[in-house]
């Protein structure tokens, strides 16, 4: 492929082929069609396709307010069982069959085969590497992880999964096109975990290791996320939230003491803290930390309590979790 023929922008309105379509295929066949892309699904399973609308159905439901809305997007779907005949034409075809190599790999061939070098290959893949799956193509350049984050019609973050030699057109590109159906692409390499996974399991290898020591109950893990980490990190993140709630050289001090204490190197306070600290970059108290900040302390203060409070009441209001509550 010869300057990046997928071009700079994915066209609006285009074909885009999905190939499977099981649990993943059928949201993210709504989504695009949605957006007003017209779209392909293709299966290998004929039931699958049979089955299509039924299993899509309550994706397009949750899109859309009316039941003819929610009709007009499942018959705006055309299912095809053969893969030529579905790809025909389109600028993207994204694969959605099961998680196995040898099974993507071969189906990558068949695409590489079939698609004009313009049309960019994406997979849907959980965890394995691009590399990997674009192995033996002949134009592994167009090969990108588009990968949805569970809902995915309704999660905005979708990963951009690259290797390093992914050209970074192609990253920009894909960051336009989740853009184009109001999704928000985060790229990252082809690691395992992938990003949102790796910080999912993190805290979640954590939280199995407090169980198996017996060191706290499930009931007040669940609280200790919900009612602290879980509103923060959903109005700011991580990084943000640390600059907001504590200085560097604080945050510094508390993981070199959970590494002393415990000798595990997970907790050995790392270069990017430490350079931080060095630089007197302590957060939001002296106007830069992971981020600069226009505001003074107190006026950061003030806004971050009344963000906080503001989430905690419609939490406490919507209630979400007492209807979910199984204890
Ligand atoms: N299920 C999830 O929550 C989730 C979330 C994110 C990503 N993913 C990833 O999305 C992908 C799809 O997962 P899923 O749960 O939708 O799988 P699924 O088993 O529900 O569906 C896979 C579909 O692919 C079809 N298929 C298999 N080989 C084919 C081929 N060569 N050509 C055409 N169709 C073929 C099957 O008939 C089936 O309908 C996987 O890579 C998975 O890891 C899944």
């Amino acid at each position: 492929m010869t300057d990046y023929a997928f071009g700079k922008q994915p066209p609006e309105g285009g074909r885009i082929c999905v190939v499977g379509a099981g649990f993943m295929g059928c949201v993210i066949a709504t989504l695009y069609v949605h957006h007003g892309y017209d779209v392909v699904i293709c299966d290998s399973n004929p039931a699958m396709l049979d089955s299509y609308s039924q299993r899509a159905r309550p994706i397009a439901a949750g899109l859309v307010e009316s039941d003819a809305q929610v009709e007009a997007l499942l018959q705006r779907v055309v299912r095809q069982a053969s893969l030529p005949e579905a790809v025909d034409g389109a600028f993207m075809v994204h694969e959605a069959i099961q998680e196995s190599l040898e099974i993507k790999q071969a189906l990558f061939e068949e695409l590489d085969r079939l698609c004009p070098d313009s049309v960019v290959l994406a997979t849907n893949t959980s965890s394995l590497p691009i590399s990997d799956i674009a192995k033996r193509l002949s134009h592994k350049e167009r090969v990108i992880g588009i990968h949805y984050v569970t809902p995915g019609h309704i999660v905005p973050v979708v990963e951009l999964i690259h290797s390093p030699t992914t050209p970074p057109e192609l990253i920009a590109w894909a960051r336009a096109m989740v853009k184009s159906i109001d999704h928000v692409g985060v790229a990252c390499l082809e690691r395992p975990g992938f990003l949102v996974n790796k910080i999912q399991f993190a805290m979640l290898t954590e939280i199995y290791r407090l169980m198996d020591e017996g060191l706290a109950t499930r009931e007040d893990i669940d609280d200790a996320v919900r009612l602290s980490l879980g509103p923060r990190l959903a109005l700011w993140g991580p990084l943000l939230t640390e600059d907001l709630i504590v200085s560097k050289k604080t945050a510094l001090a508390v993981t070199d003491s959970i590494y002393q204490q415990t000798g595990d190197e997970t907790y050995k306070g790392r270069k990017v803290l430490r350079d931080l600290v060095a630089q007197d970059h302590l957060g939001a108290i002296n106007g830069a930390g992971w981020y600069r900040f226009k505001d003074t302390p107190e006026e950061v203060v003030a806004k971050r309590d009344r963000q906080l409070r503001a989430l905690l009441d419609w939490l406490q209001e919507a209630d979400p979790v007492g209807e979910l509550n199984v204890r």
